[in-house]
C-alpha cells in the first residue's frame, strides 16, 4: 500500500498502483484452495466429471461475482460492512456475515492446514513419510480418531506448527500492510508454480500416471446428472475465487479511481483458475502411479479427501530421482506461503471492516483476532479435527459461500440496481459490460444458486454427507452458520457516525500512478 486518503476524517490505505492491487488478489486468491481443496474436490467428485461444472461455475458465478465485488467494494470505497450499509442499513448484516464466518469459521481450519505443510517442509528433510504416505499422514501424523465426537487431545507437533502460523499471520498483519507478504509473494508464487510444473513433468513419467490423467480429464457424462458435483464446483469457485469472503470488496477499496475493474476480475479469476487446472495434472498423475502400485482403481486410491495432497505430494517428491529433500522443502515452503498470502486477507478485511465501524486501533483488533483464531483452531488440531475440518468446510463453503454469493446478487441487483453499478464500472476502465451482466447478477446467477442450495440442502438432511451423523452436520455445521449470523445482526444494529454514510471523494488514479 502507498499512501493513503483522508475520507470523512478517516485514513484508508491504498494500493501503490494496479499492478499492486493484482498482486494482493491473486495472493488472496491462489492458496491451499487451489492445490489441497482443488484436488480433492476434483478426485471424490469423478475427476473429468468436475471440470465442466467447474468452468460453468466460474463463468456464471465466479467472473461475474467477482465484478460485483470490485465495483461495489470502489464505488462505495469502504470494506463490506459499510459498503452494504451505504446501500441500504438494513442490508449491512450481510457485510458483517461473510468476513465472520470465514474468519471465526474457515480461517481456523485453513491455519491448521498451513500447519500441516510447515511440518511437511520438517519431514522433507529426511522423507519421513516412508513408503505409505497415507498410513504416515493418517495415523503418525493426524492420529486420526473413528468419529468426530471422539477428539482424542491436540497433536502437539500440529499445534506448535499452527502456532507458529498463527504468529506469522500476526506479525504480517500487525505492521502497515502488505509490505513483507508482497515481497514473499513475488518470489514464493513463481516457485510455487516452478516446482509445481517440475512434479507435473516428472509425474506423467510414472508408470500408470496416464490412467490417472485420462481420469482427470475425460469427462463422465453420466456424473454431470448429480447434483452434488454441481455443488462441490460452485463451492469450490467460491473458495478459490475468496468471493463472499468480503475480501475483494475491502481490497478493491484500496483503489483509486479510473481502474479497469473488470480487466482485474478476468485476470485474478483466469490466473487463479488455470493454475488450479495445472496442479491437477501432477495429482492426477501420481494418483494413477498409485492405483497401478495398488492394483486398485483410480477412485479408490485415497481414503479421505482433505488428506489427499498430503498424500500425493509426498509419495510424488520419493519417487524424483535427484534432490528429492531439497525439493520437498521448497514446495511445501511455497504452500505455506501462499496459504500465509491468503489468510492474511481476512485478517485485513476483517480488521478493515472493523475499523471502518467502531473506533478501535488497527493492532488491538489484529491481536485480539489472531488470539482467538489461534484458541479456534484447537478442534481442529486434535485426533478428531479431520472429521470437524471435513464437516465445517462443507458447511460454511457449499452452504455459506454460496448463499452470501446469492444475497449478494439480490442485494446488488434489485436494491443498488445492477444497472447503476454496471455503468459505475464502465465509466472506470477500458473493457465494458454488456447488459447481459445485469441479467446474469439478476436472474441467471441467483436462480442457479438458489436451486442447487434448496435442492442439496434437502437432500442432505434426508440422506446426510458422507456417512455422518445428522446431529453431528446440524451441531456443528448449521449451528456454526446461526452463531455468526447473530453476531452479524448484532454488528450491523449498532449506530454509524452520519459522516461515514455519506458517499466521499477518491482520488483519481493519475493523482496516484505515477
Ligand atoms: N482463495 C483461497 C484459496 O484458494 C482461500 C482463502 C483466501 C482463505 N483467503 C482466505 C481461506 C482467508 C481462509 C481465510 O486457498
Amino acid at each position: 500500500m502507498g499512501g493513503s486518503t483522508a475520507v470523512g476524517g478517516h485514513k484508508r490505505g491504498m494500493f501503490s498502483s494496479n499492478f499492486g492491487f493484482l498482486l494482493a488478489a491473486i495472493g488472496s486468491a491462489i492458496g491451499l484452495g487451489n492445490i489441497w481443496r482443488f484436488s480433492y474436490m476434483a478426485y471424490t467428485n469423478g475427476g473429468g466429471a468436475f471440470l465442466i461444472p467447474y468452468v460453468i461455475a466460474l463463468l456464471t458465478a465466479g467472473i461475474p461475482l467477482l465484478i460485483l465485488e470490485y465495483g461495489l467494494g470502489h464505488r462505495e470505497h469502504a470494506s463490506a460492512p459499510l459498503a452494504f450499509a451505504k446501500l441500504n442499513r438494513r442490508t449491512e448484516w450481510l457485510g458483517w456475515w461473510m468476513p465472520l464466518f470465514v474468519m471465526f469459521g474457515i480461517m481456523f481450519y485453513y491455519q491448521v492446514v498451513i500447519g500441516w505443510c510447515a511440518n511437511f517442509v520438517i519431514f522433507s528433510l529426511d522423507l519421513r513419510w516412508g513408503a505409505d504416505t497415507q498410513e504416515f499422514f493418517l495415523k503418525k501424523f493426524l492420529g486420526l480418531t473413528a468419529s468426530p465426537g471422539e477428539l482424542g487431545g491436540v497433536r502437539p507437533l500440529i499445534a506448535v506448527s499452527t502456532g507458529l502460523m498463527w504468529l506469522g499471520t500476526w506479525f504480517i498483519t500487525f505492521q502497515a500492510v502488505h509490505r513483507g507478504i508482497e515481497r514473499a509473494c513475488k518470489i514464493f508464487m513463481p516457485l510455487l508454480l516452478l516446482t509445481t510444473l517440475i512434479l507435473v513433468g516428472w509425474g506423467m513419467t510414472l508408470p500408470g500416471a496416464w490412467e490417472g490423467i485420462r481420469y482427470y480429464l475425460m469427462p463422465n457424462w453420466g456424473k454431470l446428472l448429480d447434483l452434488k458435483v454441481w455443488m462441490a464446483a460452485y463451492g469450490q469457485i467460491f473458495f478459490t475465487l475468496s468471493i463472499s469472503f468480503g475480501i475483494m470488496i475491502a481490497y478493491a477499496s484500496y483503489l483509486p479511481r479510473k481502474v479497469d475493474l473488470v480487466q482485474n476480475a478476468v485476470i485474478t479469476s483466469l490466473t487463479n483458475c488455470i493454475y488450479s487446472f495445472i496442479v491437477g495434472f501432477a495429482v492426477f498423475a501420481v494418483l494413477g502411479y498409485l492405483a497401478m502400485a495398488k492394483g486398485l482403481p483410480v477412485d479408490q486410491v485415497i481414503k479421505a479427501g482433505p488428506t489427499l495432497a498430503f498424500v500425493v505430494f509426498p509419495e510424488a517428491i520419493s519417487k524424483l530421482p535427484f534432490l528429492r529433500e531439497l525439493f520437498g522443502v521448497l514446495f511445501f515452503s511455497a504452500l505455506v506461503i501462499a496459504g500465509l498470502s491468503s489468510g492474511v486477507s481476512i485478517i485485513e478485511a476483517f480488521t478493515s471492516a472493523v475499523t471502518d465501524k467502531f473506533k478501535i486501533s488497527r493492532k488491538l483488533v489484529v491481536t485480539l483476532l489472531c488470539v482467538t483464531g489461534y484458541l479456534g483452531s484447537l478442534v481442529f488440531m486434535t485426533g478428531g479435527g479431520l472429521y470437524w475440518l471435513d464437516i465445517v468446510d462443507h458447511f460454511l463453503n457449499q452452504y455459506g459461500l454460496v448463499l452470501a454469493g446469492l444475497l449478494q446478487c439480490v442485494f446488488v441487483g434489485y436494491i443498488l440496481k445492477a444497472g447503476v453499478l454496471r455503468r459505475y464500472i464502465n465509466k472506470q476502465g477500458r473493457l465494458r459490460l454488456s447488459k447481459g451482466w445485469d441479467y446474469m447478477i439478476k436472474y441467471l446467477t441467483p436462480i442457479i444458486l438458489l436451486i442447487m442450495l434448496v435442492r442439496s440442502l434437502t437432500g442432505e438432511i434426508l440422506k446426510g454427507y458422507e456417512g455422518y451423523s445428522t446431529s453431528a452436520l446440524l451441531g456443528i455445521g448449521v449451528s456454526w452458520l446461526l452463531a455468526t449470523l447473530t453476531a452479524a445482526v448484532v454488528l450491523s444494529i449498532y449506530p454509524w457516525e452520519p459522516s461515514r454514510l455519506r458517499a466521499d471523494h477518491v482520488p483519481e488514479s493519475d493523482e496516484l500512478f505515477r
